[in-house]
């Protein structure tokens, strides 16, 4: 069979993870995957994706990516990065057309944001600036440039902040943007769009608007008030501003300051089709209602069969987890050994394993929560972020206020410490033998950091040894 061959960049983030899993049922494509960190990307029996390890900004790495490839997916974004992200998604896109030149590829395939330049915000603003440069050279590479408004599905932003708010709050006063038009767009439906774009037969750019029903943001959080089955009132507000709206959503959503910020201001501007490309060269897709996709987003929640989320990505304040799998530069350490006898060593990382999200920190949770409120404030993610499934974790998970920096099945669990911290921190699990070692390393900035560790002591002590004895008292309990 003459097989298309397809590469697909951000196969890390919420949206490549998924369209890498549903491309590798297609026999008649190959994948190849672009990605930061290989590691993250489990190997999955059966699974035959080729796996090219890289960034944007190396032309190298890129040019090896591309090589024989025919589609070439862009789903990519530097919105997380410390540095100016629009600069950075400019010199990302542009490596990336040029090298799809050099390399002859036949066809980028890019998702970018419904809206208009006259309304966008800075983070739109750079996402169709992105859309512009990859098909600035239709002559050497046609660009289908799919652009969706809020996306819904199991871990996405939008979704996630929809169920939290939904969940948490029987009555909203909320800030005017709610009246603000958008065409929401299940995210399965998103990755029909992507990959029927694969096998679209055009010599010329298209820019395909996708979405579901033409509604508000009230309409949709009453809407998916409707779907679970819950009774609530919306009641807009004119004075609440940006800047209050933004301190809102932190409290009630997992997302932290800086991305609310970023997103209150997005949700100021419409963002509805333009155009109908999306019936025209696509007639046979029929998105879901948006009542449907909100109910097909809550059973993959409650079947623990969530493929991705938001905060996948490795992006972001503290967040990098390349070469952070070594924590011996910290320099104060808290060591809790727990020996066991009579249970399996694979019941205790299970247990290990199971730790926070929605079953907590134990008998004190309390303090943990309250660490959590603490980092919130400071504009850091706080413990709702949860985990993505409650038995399971992979490298690069979020898990509430950590991300998974290393893991070795029944022997080693590394977490990396997102909180907003005067120093750098890990929370160490190894199994050897019939004993559990955990272990909080930390590495302290400057006076600020010291003072931190000893003011935070006591707790520690409370803390750090309840976690360990529990955690092996829970896999006890499980043999
Ligand atoms: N999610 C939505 O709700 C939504 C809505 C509308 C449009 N979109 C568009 O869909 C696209 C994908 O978004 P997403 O939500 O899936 O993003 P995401 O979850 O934040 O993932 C971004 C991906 O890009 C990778 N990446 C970032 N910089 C890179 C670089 N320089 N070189 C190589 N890889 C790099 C990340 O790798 P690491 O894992 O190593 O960080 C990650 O895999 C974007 O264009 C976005 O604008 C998304």
């Amino acid at each position: 069979m003459n097989q298309t061959r397809v590469l697909v960049t951000g196969a890390t983030g919420y949206i490549g993870r998924r369209l890498k899993n549903k491309l590798l049922e297609y026999p008649e494509l190959q994948v190849r995957i672009f990605v930061r960190n290989a590691l993250k990307v489990q190997k999955k029996a059966g699974q035959k994706a080729e796996i090219v390890e890289g960034d944007t900004f190396n032309r190298e790495k890129l040019a090896l990516a591309l090589k024989d490839i025919d589609v070439a997916f862009y789903l990519i974004h530097s919105m997380g990065a410390d540095k100016d992200f629009s600069d950075l998604d400019r010199k990302s896109s542009e490596n990336f057309r040029d090298t799809c030149i050099e390399a002859g590829v036949k066809k980028i395939i890019y998702l970018g944001g419904l809206g208009v330049k006259n309304t966008a915000s800075k983070h739109l603003l750079s996402r169709i600036e992105t859309g512009e440069i990859l098909s600035a050279r239709p002559d050497k590479v046609v660009t289908i440039w799919i652009r969706a408004g809020v996306i819904i599905g199991a871990g996405s932003k939008s979704f996630e902040i929809l169920r939290n708010l939904v969940q948490k709050l029987p009555i909203m006063v909320t800030p005017k943007w709610v009246t603000t038009r958008t065409q929401p767009i299940a995210v399965d439906d998103v990755l029909s769009y992507l990959t029927a774009s694969i096998w679209l037969d055009t010599r010329e750019n298209l820019i395909v608007d996708i979405g579901s029903e033409n509604m508000s943001f009230k309409d949709m959080m009453l809407a998916a008030a409707r779907v679970m089955g819950l009774r609530r009132y919306v009641f807009p507000l004119p004075v609440l501003t940006p800047k209050l709206s933004s301190y809102w959503l932190i409290f009630f959503t997992p997302i932290p300051y800086k991305i609310a910020a970023a997103l209150v201001e997005g949700l100021k501007s419409e963002t509805v089709q333009q155009n109908y490309n999306a019936k025209r060269c696509f007639p046979e897709i029929m998105p879901l209602s948006f009542e449907d996709s909100v109910r097909r987003a809550i059973k993959e929640i409650e079947d623990e069969q969530v493929v991705s989320r938001w905060c996948d990505s490795s992006a972001g304040d503290a967040c990098d987890i390349i070469l952070q799998d070594d924590p011996s530069s910290a320099i104060i350490r808290d060591r809790r050994v727990i020996e066991f006898s009579n249970i399996a060593p694979e019941k205790v990382f299970q247990s290990v394993l199971a730790i926070g999200g929605a079953r907590g920190w134990y008998k004190y949770n309390i303090l943990w929560r309250l660490r959590g409120a603490i980092d919130k404030m400071v504009g850091g993610y706080g413990l709702n972020r949860g985990r993505r499934l409650s038995g399971e974790l992979r490298l690069g998970d979020a898990l509430d206020f950590w991300k998974v920096a290393d893991i070795k099945p029944n022997k080693r669990l590394l977490l990396l410490a997102q909180m907003k911290l005067p120093g750098k921190a890990w929370l160490e699990f190894t199994i050897e033998d019939n004993t559990l070692v955990q272990t909080a390393h930390y590495y302290p900035r400057g006076i600020l950091g010291r003072l931190y560790w000893y003011i935070t002591l006591p707790f520690h002590n409370l803390v750090f040894q309840d976690l360990a004895e529990k955690i092996v008292k829970q896999a006890g309990e499980s043999s």
